[in-house]
């Protein structure tokens, strides 16, 4: 029997399955999207609507008919409960780059291991599955949880846009991070 039968899924974690973001997902999403802790960490201030919501989810789909972007919903591997979406995006053929964007919706699901775990299936799934050379992703750099997980998983800091998000009053910056496959090969290995 070949060995692609031995190879473990990259969108099976610990904690978390990665599957297909359906349009008969939006109820789930816009249950907890609109909270405040988990629009302010994506850099949305103003709450989103149905519509937009499925605009977005059949965007999306689109995208990733056109093989430039891939998004998915995070669902406990256990209950199946939808925790929330990610996915690789802005995907270039020549360079091989890419984005990657992640939310957990409810805070109460924040601090369970949920977006480590996602964010290594995403990894995977980029640098092994569509052989990405380079991905990259911003964060605002009040998001010390977010920074806190990316930098555990071998992100590096490399730039930064300053004062890019304006929210009453102030101005907030966004630290670019990067990672590259060799790096995420060094360090993955074993898994
Ligand atoms: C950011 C996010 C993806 C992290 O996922 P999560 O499931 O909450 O995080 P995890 O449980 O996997 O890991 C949290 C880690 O951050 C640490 N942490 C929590 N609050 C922290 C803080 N204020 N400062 C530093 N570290 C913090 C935890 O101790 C834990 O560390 P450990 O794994 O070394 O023990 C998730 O909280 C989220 O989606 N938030 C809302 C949307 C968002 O901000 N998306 C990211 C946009 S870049």
């Amino acid at each position: 029997m070949s060995d692609i039968y031995n190879i473990r899924s990259p969108f099976i974690g610990d904690k978390v399955k990665l599957r297909a973001l359906e349009v008969t997902d939006i109820n789930d999403i816009m249950k907890y999207f609109n909270n405040y802790q988990t629009r302010i960490g994506l850099g949305f201030i103003i709450p989103i609507s149905y519509k937009m919501e499925e605009d977005w989810i059949n965007s999306t789909i689109e995208r990733t008919k056109k093989g430039i972007g891939y998004t998915f919903v995070i669902e406990h591997k256990e209950t199946g409960e939808l925790i929330g979406t990610c996915g690789i995006e802005e995907i270039k053929a020549t360079s091989r780059t890419a984005s990657l964007g992640i939310g957990i919706h409810n805070p109460e699901n924040f601090d369970k291991g949920y977006g480590t775990d996602a964010t290594i299936c995403l990894m995977k799934f980029g640098f092994r599955v569509l052989n990405l050379h380079r991905i990259e992703l911003g964060v605002f750099h009040y998001n010390e949880r977010a920074i806190h997980v990316y930098k555990k998983l071998g992100w590096k800091e490399v730039g930064r846009k300053r004062e890019v998000f304006f929210v009453q009053g102030k101005y907030y910056d966004m630290i670019v991070m990067d990672i590259l496959q060799d790096e995420f090969e060094e360090k993955y290995k074993e898994n």
